[in-house]
C-alpha cells in the first residue's frame, strides 16, 4: 500500500543524487521495481503555519504547549550534528496499541515535531499527523533568521537551508524524502517505539541527548495510560541489544536508528538482504547475520575492490559496509539521504566494532545456527 510512495519518492530522490551516475541509478530501480502503482487519494492540506499545528501554548515566547509529551530516542538519526528537540501529542482519552512491540498502532489524531537547530539556531521544525483515513501527513516549517516565524515548505522542500563545513548545506528534504524513510517498514512512526524508549538506555549510543524532563519514556507512557497493549515480558525486562559486547550494542543500535527504516525485512529494499532494524523477537540476529562476513551484492561506483564483503571480521577497511558509511560520495554514501558530511564518531565506532568481530564471530554464528526458525 505505501510501497508507491516509496519507490517514486527514492526514484525521485536517487535521480537528484546521482545524475551522472546512470548505472547506480539503474540498480537501484531494478532492486525495487518489485512495487506495485496503487493510487491514492488526495493528501490533506498542513497547515502554512507552524503554530497552527497547535505545538505552542504561546507563539510569542516559543512556549511549548505543556500537554504535549517530550521524548528523546536512544539511538538518534544524524543530520550532520544537528541539535534535535521531539514531542507527541495523543488526542485526549486515546492511547497508542503497543501490542505489536515493532509497530505500534497510533490514534487518529496522533502529531508528532522534531525540532532542527544548528549552532543554536532554530532551522526547521518537522511535522506528522495521523489523518482520519489512517495516513499520515507529512510537513517541514522553515524558521525565519530572526526565529521569529516558521512557514511551511513547499513539498519539493528546500536546499541550502544553512550552511555546513567545507561548503556544504543542510537541505530540508521534500515530502518524497520523508516517505522513502518513513514508509520504508512496518510504522511509519520511527523514533517513538519500544527500543528507542526504553529505561534501559544504552550509554554507549552516539548523539544521545538527555532525557528530557519532563519527558516520557515506556514506564511512563504505561503509567499514564497513553501505551496500552505492550506485552508483559516487554514491561518486565526493558527491550534492549543483546550483544556480544557493548561497542557491538552500540553499533547495532546505531544501524537500527540510522539504516534499520530503509534495510528491514518489509521494505521495498528487503530483496537486498540487508537486515540492520533491531527485531524485538531475533535478538539481533538479522543485523550480524546480514553483515558479517556475508558478500557484497553489488559493488558501488567508489567502493574499493578488496571490499567483498559487507563486513569482513577484523578487518574494517576491506568493509563495504565500513566504506559506505565513511563516505559521502553520491554514489556511495550511507545513508544516501538526509545528510551531506560523514559521521565521524559512527564511523570511528563501527571501526571499533569490525576490528573486534574477530573474537565475537564465531559466537555469533553459533547462536545464528540455534536461534534459526
Ligand atoms: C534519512 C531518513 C529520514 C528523512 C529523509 C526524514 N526522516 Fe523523519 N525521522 C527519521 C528517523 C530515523 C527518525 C527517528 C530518529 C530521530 O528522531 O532521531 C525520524 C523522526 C521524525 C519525527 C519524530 C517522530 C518519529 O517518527 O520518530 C518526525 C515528526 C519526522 N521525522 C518528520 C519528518 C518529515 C516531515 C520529513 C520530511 C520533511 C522527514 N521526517 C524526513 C528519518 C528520516
Ligand atoms: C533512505 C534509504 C536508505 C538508508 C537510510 C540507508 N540505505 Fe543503505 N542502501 C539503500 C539502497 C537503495 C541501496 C541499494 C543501492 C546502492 O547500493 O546504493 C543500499 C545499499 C546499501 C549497501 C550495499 C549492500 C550490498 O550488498 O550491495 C550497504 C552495505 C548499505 N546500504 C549500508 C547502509 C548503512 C550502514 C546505512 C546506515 C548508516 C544505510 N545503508 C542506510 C538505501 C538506504
Amino acid at each position: 500500500m505505501r510501497s508507491i510512495a516509496t519507490t517514486k519518492g527514492f526514484r525521485a530522490a536517487r535521480r537528484r543524487r546521482l545524475a551522472g551516475t546512470g548505472a547506480m541509478l539503474i540498480l537501484a530501480l531494478a532492486l525495487l521495481k518489485s512495487a506495485e502503482a496503487i493510487p491514492q487519494t488526495a493528501p490533506a492540506r498542513p497547515p502554512q503555519n507552524l503554530q497552527d499545528t497547535g505545538l505552542y501554548a504561546d507563539f510569542e515566547s516559543l512556549r511549548v504547549d505543556p500537554k504535549h509529551l517530550a521524548f528523546a530516542p536512544q539511538y538518534p538519526l544524524w543530520t550532520d550534528g544537528a541539535i534535535k528537540r521531539r514531542w507527541i501529542s495523543l488526542p485526549p482519552g486515546t492511547a497508542i496499541d503497543g501490542s505489536d512491540p515493532d509497530a505500534w498502532n497510533f490514534p487518529v489524531g496522533t502529531r508528532l515535531w522534531k525540532e532542527f537547530s544548528f549552532n543554536g539556531q532554530r532551522i526547521e521544525t518537522r511535522y506528522l499527523e495521523r489523518q482520519a483515513d489512517g495516513q499520515w501527513l507529512y510537513a517541514a516549517y522553515a524558521w525565519s533568521s530572526d526565529g521569529r516565524e516558521a512557514q511551511l515548505v513547499s513539498e519539493r522542500g528546500r536546499s541550502a537551508a544553512y550552511p555546513l563545513a567545507g561548503g556544504r548545506s543542510h537541505a530540508i528534504p521534500g515530502v518524497s524524502d520523508c516517505k522513502v524513510c518513513h514508509q520504508g517498514g512496518r510504522s511509519e512512526v520511527l523514533g517513538f517505539s519500544a527500543l528507542q524508549l526504553s529505561p534501559e538506555r544504552d550509554p554507549g549510543a552516539l548523539h544521545t541527548e538527555a532525557r528530557p524532563d519532563p519527558g516520557v519514556d515506556l514506564n511512563s507512557l504505561v503509567e499514564k495510560g497513553l501505551l496500552v497493549g505492550l506485552p508483559r515480558s516487554l514491561q518486565e525486562n526493558p527491550p534492549r541489544i543483546a550483544a556480544g559486547s557493548a561497542t557491538e550494542r552500540a553499533a547495532l543500535g546505531y544501524l537500527h536508528g540510522n539504516c534499520g527504516h530503509c534495510h528491514n525485512e518489509q521494505g521495498s529494499l528487503k530483496n537486498l538482504g540487508l537486515f540492520l532494524r533491531h527485531v524485538s523477537e531475533a535478538n539481533d540476529q538479522p543485523a550480524l547475520a546480514s553483515t558479517i562476513g556475508q558478500p557484497v551484492k553489488t559493488p558501488a561506483p567508489g567502493q574499493s575492490p578488496d571490499a567483498v564483503l559487507r563486513i569482513e571480521p577484523g578487518h574494517p577497511d576491506q568493509s563495504g559496509l565500513l566504506q559506505r558509511v565513511a563516505s559521502r560520495y553520491p554514489a556511495l554514501q550511507m545513508p544516501p539521504l538526509g545528510t551531506e558530511v560523514v559521521d565521524g564518531e559512527a564511523a570511528e565506532l563501527l571501526r571499533r566494532w569490525i576490528a573486534e568481530t574477530d573474537v565475537f564471530r564465531r559466537g555469533a554464528r553459533l547462536q545464528e545456527k540455534g536461534g534459526q526458525k
